[in-house]
């Protein structure tokens, strides 16, 4: 499937110089919202994974239905102060600011396995971020998965040495 022809490229969105992957578009078309969600799944299947980390919150949307499919936990990565008992946290930067990702720290147990989603991997921060929270609770970050990939902004450098899932590259 023609992944980027469902994605809409939008100029100057939120900042000036920024090109904004908008991926409502490919959320909203049926067709499209399956087989990304039905991609992923086939590419971990047989991960052995206890949990699929999503990050808050476009990797929400991802990530509930992946856990689903695989028969794994589902854990939010939540933005600062949304989470109700104590936290591990991490302070990020991103392509337009910075921000703070936390977790439950009785979320996981020392060496469960996990996947960190998003929606998409640009500077990397975010995502490097999330590897943090899981180094806090001694998981095992068994990789990530993205739908898409922002290849110029080199965030993969960021990322731990584990697998890393992309379905789309710019
Ligand atoms: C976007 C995107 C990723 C992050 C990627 O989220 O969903 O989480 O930016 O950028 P990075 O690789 O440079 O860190 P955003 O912070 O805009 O929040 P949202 O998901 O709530 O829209
Ligand atoms: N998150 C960070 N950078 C982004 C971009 N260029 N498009 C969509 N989401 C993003």
């Amino acid at each position: 499937m023609d992944l980027k022809s469902l994605i809409r490229d939008v100029p100057d969105f939120p900042k000036p110089g920024i090109l904004f992957r908008d991926l409502t578009t490919l959320l909203q078309n049926q067709a499209g919202l399956r087989y990304v969600v039905d991609q992923l799944v086939e590419k971990h299947r047989h991960d052995g994974l206890d949990y699929v980390a999503g990050i808050e919150s476009r990797g929400f949307i991802f990530g509930a239905p992946l856990a689903y499919h695989l028969g794994a936990g589902f854990i939010p990565l939540r933005k600062p102060g949304k989470l109700c008992r104590p936290v591990y946290s991490v302070e990020y930067t991103l392509e337009y600011g910075s921000d703070r990702l936390e977790m439950h720290q009785d979320a996981i147990q020392p060496g469960q396995r996990v996947l960190i989603v998003d929606d998409l991997i640009a500077t990397g921060g975010t995502a490097a971020a999330a590897a943090g929270l899981m180094a806090q609770a001694s998981a095992e970050l068994h990789g990530f998965a993205f739908i898409v990939e922002l290849a110029d902004l080199g965030g993969r450098a960021k990322l731990p040495d584990v697998p890393i899932t992309t379905l789309v590259t710019y």
